[in-house]
């Protein structure tokens, strides 16, 4: 067995704390550790586009000692030829130590992870999760607040194709955050994380969300998430003022017939900060912004964005060490079952649709292992 990270759900909440700790001593001092992996060598295997996360991974591995080598798009790699994920993974395994997958199909990296003998790392799997940019999210809240526990932080925007806040839902409330959800519409974060999170003790309430005027189209419809709410009904941001705000774009290339999608939520520019609900706001990005975002705030203390892709290289140095130990797994089992062929999902964009991926299902019961959404709403399975 080898240290994998597919799903937020592999790292307990102490090998979550244990890396955060590991990457504040490396972001102490990035250049200081090129004596410490001596000739490690990393894959980046990635078929999907990616800037941050790519290069941020071979910066960490370059500051560590190791050394790289790329499949920077599928076009490059033998996938536009119709090589399987499979195939492709198995022979790359050959070549490295770790392996960073990013694919645009969910469950990609845990298909890859089971047929891997090397540690493979998820660096985003099409809308399912993004588990190492949650390491840098936690990073850049922990930095400015010194805590987890108790923040109150809104994730907005894209929230059903964007992979980000799917994992980062999910560490936020194991660490005590309370999250509200505000969507663009038709974006709405999906059942099947919802169902994980609350299977894992958060309660979930529906809020009428109103704020100040800059706010846009007030009323909004948005969901709290955290543990022991109550039964609110109702929120303002006049009463209760976000500590952060992680904006996300429309993830276009996901959305069916590539279209956008209608825009509800406003831009956060220097008229909306000027607002006394947001005044001591943080606002979180995980970039790129197509808008959502106003570069005129960019010098503004709140705007954490770059601040946050920087600490990109540490908290992926320290996975990277954490991962190369080879000290047997993370604390926590993955959250996967071998099923009967029965439950296969095929859903869209879904890896066991793509590819004869064994069929997998969730722990917690009728939900696909890859992709993480019901069984029971699969067209394609008979009941
Ligand atoms: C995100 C991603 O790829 O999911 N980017 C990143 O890794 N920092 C967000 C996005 O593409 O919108």
């Amino acid at each position: 067995m080898t240290r994998d990270l597919v799903s937020i759900s592999d790292l307990r909440d102490d090998d979550v704390v244990a890396l955060l700790d590991r990457a504040d001593r490396f972001s102490a001092d990035v250049r200081g550790h090129t004596g410490r992996r001596p000739g490690a060598l990393l894959a980046t295997l990635f078929l999907e586009p990616s800037t941050r996360t790519r290069l941020s991974f071979e910066a960490a591995m370059l500051r560590l000692g190791g050394r790289v080598v790329t499949s920077a798009d599928a076009k490059s790699s033998s996938s536009s030829k119709g090589e399987t994920l499979a195939d492709t993974v198995r022979m790359v395994d050959g070549y490295a130590d770790v392996i960073v997958l990013r694919h645009p199909s969910a469950g990609a990296a845990r298909l890859a992870a089971d047929l891997a003998v090397r540690p493979v790392v998820n660096g985003g799997d099409g809308g399912r999760e993004h588990p190492t940019q949650t390491l840098v999210d936690l990073f850049t809240l922990r930095r400015r607040f010194g805590r987890l526990e108790g923040l109150f932080v809104v994730l907005w925007g894209d929230l059903r194709f964007g992979r980000t806040t799917h994992s980062l839902a999910e560490a936020l409330l194991r660490f005590g955050a309370r999250v509200l959800l505000l969507s663009e519409p038709g974006l709405e974060f999906p059942s099947g994380v919802l169902d994980h999170l609350r299977h894992g003790g958060a309660e979930t309430a529906d809020v009428e969300v109103s704020g100040p005027p800059t706010f846009g189209a007030l009323p909004l419809r948005g969901v709290l998430l955290g543990r022991a709410l109550g039964r609110p009904t109702a929120l303002n941001f006049d009463q209760e003022r976000p500590n952060a705000i992680y904006v996300t774009r429309v993830q276009a290339e996901r959305l069916p017939g590539g279209v956008g999608a209608a825009r509800r939520l406003p831009t956060v520019d220097r008229r909306f900060l000027a607002e006394a609900a947001f005044a001591e706001t943080a606002i979180l990005h995980p970039l790129p912004r197509v808008g959502e975002i106003a570069p005129e705030i960019d010098a503004d203390p709140r705007a954490l964005y770059f601040v946050q892709a920087a600490a990109g290289v540490p908290v992926r140095m320290a996975l990277l060490d954490a991962v190369l130990d080879d000290v047997g797994t993370w604390g926590g089992p993955p959250d996967v079952v071998a099923t009967t062929d029965r439950s296969r999902c095929e859903r869209q964009g879904c890896i066991s649709g793509a590819e004869a991926a064994p069929p997998l299902s969730s722990r917690q019961g009728a939900r696909c292992g890859y992709c993480g959404e019901s069984f029971a709403r699969n067209p394609h399975v008979a009941d």
